[in-house]
Parts: structure tokens; C-alpha cells; sequence
């Protein structure tokens, strides 16, 4: 049966979502299935009916106020990974470590669409010194499309970075496989220093990987065990690979010890040189599509 559910609070502890306080959007339509968090605007589920679960979640992921839900699609915004100036600020900025409100809700024969946006706050300045409108659009159908728009509300230029920070399941990491960054160059983040390098033709997965892909605006595909994924993009021209491997992975305290071996991040994003600069009434779109590829 198809419907939009907000499980009120009280009735949305299961073994899942295991906190009672703590709001998610159920979407059951006849074409896919989808469970999103108010919290940080988060898709913790995505699956086309009949096929298998497209993202990973953490078993261990926590479900708190101010905490990212390890898994799903975190949204990474206004800043992508550690604030550029400022190291005590929040990884990946702080629109995942906060609840949104759900501005609207509608279905079709093609699935469902749900729009969120981040109100903008004295808090949310003392962060990010900018007046803005964010908003994101979620549509769950035979793709997941995601929207997220950022409009600079301020009298000044306003910097935006982030990502949508896509956890992929894999059946087993040692045989998943990117194709489509081939020549690509990159910035390996592993370690110290970070090197410039470029893509060979295929990207497996056999140690730490957290990598930087310059001026790539094209879709990539994600070879899981399951299935074949098409992750594609706009107002992006980095993209972002990362698995923590086996000793990050261990020092997480919301993921299992064996947990790096079911996903695979490909993040559409803005990081570094990427970063958009809005001017005064300024609009930037970050979008993300994934699809299962018909065989
Ligand atoms: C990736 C970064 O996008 O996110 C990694 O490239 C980072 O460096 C990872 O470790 C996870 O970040 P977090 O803050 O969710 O643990």
C-alpha cells in the first residue's frame, strides 16, 4: 500500500529507529521504500521494490540530537569535512546534526517527493556567519534524486562546501568496484600529507581510501555484489571515495568493527577548490541520483 507515515514520536521506537524521540518518514509506494530521519534531513533507507536495500546504516548508528547517523546520506553543509579556518568546528558543518522541517509532502504514479528545509538561527550564525535559505528535496521512486539548494540570504558573499555524503551497500568491499574516474586526478587524504594523484582505470578496494576527485562533473558506477548502482550529479566537479578500512573503522564507536566491509561512500561534492562563493541572492544546486542499472 503506498503512504507518507510521520511516525509520531512515542510510536517510531523499533528495532531499527530504537529512539522513541526521534521522528522518521516512512514512504511505502508501490514503486520503491524509504525511511527518512527529520534529523539532519537524513534518507536512512532507500529500496526500489524488488530490488535489495540501496544504502548501508549502521547497526550501530546513533540516534541523538546533535550526533550524524552513521549511514545513509548524511548531508555535509555549509562546509565539507574539517571548517577550513577554524579546527573546533563541527566535521562536514552541521546541517546533518540537526532536525529539519518537513515543508511538504506529495505522491504520484512515479513515487513520492518530501521537501525539507533548515531553518536559519542565531545558532546556526554563530557557525556560519550568513543569512541563507536551505532547502532539500528528496524524490524516492525507481531513482533516489536528491536537491539540495542553498540560497545566500546576506548582504555579503557567502562560501558553500559540503557533500551528500552517500553510504552504498556492498556485499563484501574487497569486490565492490568504481568505474567512470578513470584519469581522474585526485587528492589522497590517507595519512600526513596528502598526495596528488590520477585514477587508473577501475577503483577497488583494499585499504583505507578517502579520496578528492577534481574537475569531474561525470556519473560513476558502483559495481556492489548486489547490483550495479549509477551515481550521478550536478553542481559538483568533486567527488569524493571513502572507506575507513579496518583500524578507523574499529575506532568508531557507531560502527561495527566488521562494518567497513558493506559500504562504499561516493560523495557528489564541493570540497576545495570546489567550493561555490554566492553572492547576494545567490542560488546553488547539489544534486545527486542513484539508480539501479537494468541488466
Ligand atoms: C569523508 C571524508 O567524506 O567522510 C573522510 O573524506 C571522513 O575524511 C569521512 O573520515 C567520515 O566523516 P565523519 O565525520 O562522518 O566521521
Amino acid at each position: 500500500m503506498s503512504g507518507i507515515d510521520l511516525l509520531a514520536p512515542l510510536q517510531c521506537a523499533s528495532a531499527t529507529y530504537p529512539n522513541p524521540d526521534y521522528p522518521i518518514i516512512q514512504i511505502r509506494h508501490d514503486l520503491a521504500e524509504a525511511d527518512i530521519a527529520l534529523h539532519g534531513a537524513h534518507v536512512t533507507s532507500y529500496r526500489p521494490v524488488g530490488e535489495k536495500e540501496v544504502l548501508y546504516l549502521s547497526p550501530d548508528a546513533l540516534y541523538e540530537k546533535g550526533t550524524a547517523i552513521r549511514g545513509g546520506v548524511p548531508i555535509c553543509w555549509p562546509w565539507f569535512n574539517a571548517h577550513p579556518d577554524n579546527a573546533e568546528m563541527p566535521a562536514h558543518g552541521f546541517a546533518r546534526n540537526r532536525f529539519w522541517e518537513l515543508t511538504g509532502a506529495s505522491e504520484s504514479n512515479e513515487g513520492a517527493v518530501l521537501t525539507f528545509s533548515l531553518p536559519c538561527n542565531e545558532q546556526t550564525k554563530e557557525l556560519h556567519p550568513y543569512d541563507f535559505e536551505l532547502t532539500y528535496k528528496v524524490a524516492i521512486g525507481r531513482k533516489l534524486e536528491l536537491r539540495l539548494m542553498t540560497k545566500n540570504t546576506s548582504l555579503t558573499t557567502m562560501p558553500v562546501g559540503g557533500a551528500l555524503h552517500s553510504y552504498l551497500a556492498v556485499h563484501e568491499i574487497s569486490r565492490a568496484c568504481v568505474e567512470g574516474l578513470a584519469s581522474v586526478d585526485y587528492i589522497d587524504t590517507v595519512g600526513s600529507e596528502s598526495m596528488q594523484r590520477q585514477q587508473e582505470e577501475l577503483l577497488k578496494f583494499d585499504q583505507e581510501i578517502d579520496r578528492i576527485y577534481f574537475n569531474t562533473t561525470a556519473a560513476v558506477s558502483l559495481e556492489t555484489g548486489f547490483h550495479r548502482l549509477v551515481v550521478d550529479k550536478g553542481g559538483s566537479d568533486s567527488t569524493v571515495v571513502w572507506n575507513p578500512w579496518i583500524e578507523k573503522a574499529a575506532a568508531m564507536r557507531d560502527l561495527p568493527d566488521d562494518g567497513f566491509r558493506k559500504f562504499v561512500c561516493i560523495e557528489a561534492a564541493n570540497a576545495r577548490a570546489d567550493v561555490r562563493r554566492l553572492c547576494p541572492e545567490g542560488v546553488h544546486v547539489l544534486s545527486q541520483t542513484i539508480s539501479i542499472q537494468s541488466p
